[in-house]
């Protein structure tokens, strides 16, 4: 037997007021401790499913349990639901509201009436996870869109949650600026947090996935990432391409240089290692 999900839901259902639904008697699970990385075409309803997920919108049918007890949607339950999943939504300027870095990032903490002392020990770790010490006194609204992005991760993290999940962190983000969040998430990784994101990057989720669901019009498909975004039917069910990362495993295991059960490689380093090792283009046996 498998542990308990983390964070689950269970037959649910959801259709925005007039609307066809979005989701469908879904079964959907956050396992602790996996890199999950949410996938599909705009419309699919990743935005909503992370709502769901997040205690934003409540499934019309089917219910969201945490460690497999029901989640109750008046005050108390969803501030304890929200101490255990915090949502950070695509668009920071939809997230950030106070005057300065810090007082954005303090309002959480401060809302559950957490101790001073406290609440500055959150908040300077959270700049300092994120990398925007040096910003604490700045006005929100002067940042840069990737320190407001920042700043909007910020927030959720200095609540502790045992799980964050992410709208799109990467949109928007310079190459460099990608590369330094998903440091940042691994470090937040390392020190226990389940990191949800949705992305339409096939190859940033293929790097930095353990598990990936994609939503397609038959429902979402979830495995681990290097098997599901390697099934080109599903993909294109999604409206995804294949990660280039998948297309040269087949590549490499057409050719006989990689075994059906060895890994294919998710960065070009990956790639490197493999064609030094194999002396791949020089008709040298594979493994
Ligand atoms: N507030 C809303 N009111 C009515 N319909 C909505 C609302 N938000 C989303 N929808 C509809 O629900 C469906 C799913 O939208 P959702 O935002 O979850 O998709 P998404 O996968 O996040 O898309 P994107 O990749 O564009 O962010 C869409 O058909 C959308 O038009
Ligand atoms: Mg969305």
């Amino acid at each position: 037997m498998s542990e308990p999900a983390l964070v689950a839901l269970r037959g649910a259902s959801f259709a925005y007021e007039d609307g066809p639904a979005v989701i469908g008697g879904l079964d959907f699970d956050i396992r602790e401790g996996r890199a999950l990385a949410l996938l599909g075409r705009n419309g699919s309803g990743k935005t909503t499913l992370m709502r769901l997920l997040s205690g934003g919108l409540k499934p019309h049918e089917g219910r969201l349990t945490v460690e497999g007890r029901p989640v109750s949607y008046d005050r108390t339950g969803l501030t304890r639901l929200r101490t255990t999943v915090q949502l950070v939504v695509q668009d920071p300027d939809d997230q950030l509201f106070a005057a300065s870095v810090e007082q954005d990032v303090s309002f959480g903490p401060l809302n559950l009436g957490l101790p001073d002392a406290e609440v500055r020990a959150r908040v300077a770790e959270a700049l300092d996870a994120l990398d925007i010490a040096a910003l604490a006194g700045r006005p929100t609204h002067l940042l840069s869109y990737g320190q407001r992005k920042r700043t909007a991760i910020a927030g959720a993290v200095a609540m502790r949650p045992r799980v964050l999940v992410l709208d799109e962190p990467t949109a928007g983000l310079d190459p460099d600026g990608q590369e330094r969040l998903l440091t940042t998430l691994d470090g937040l990784r390392a020190r226990g947090t389940t990191v949800v994101m949705a992305t339409h990057d096939v190859d940033l989720a293929l790097r930095w996935a353990d598990d990936a669901a994609l939503l397609t019009p038959t429902g979402v498909r979830t495995g681990p990432a290097p098997t599901v975004l390697a099934r080109t039917d599903l993909l294109r069910e999604a409206g995804l391409r294949l990660p280039w990362g998948a297309a040269a495993a087949a590549l490499l295991r057409a050719q006989g240089v990689l075994t059906e059960s060895a890994p294919g490689p998710r960065t070009p380093d990956d790639l490197a290692a493999l064609a030094a090792g194999l002396r791949l283009g020089t008709g040298g046996s594979g493994a």
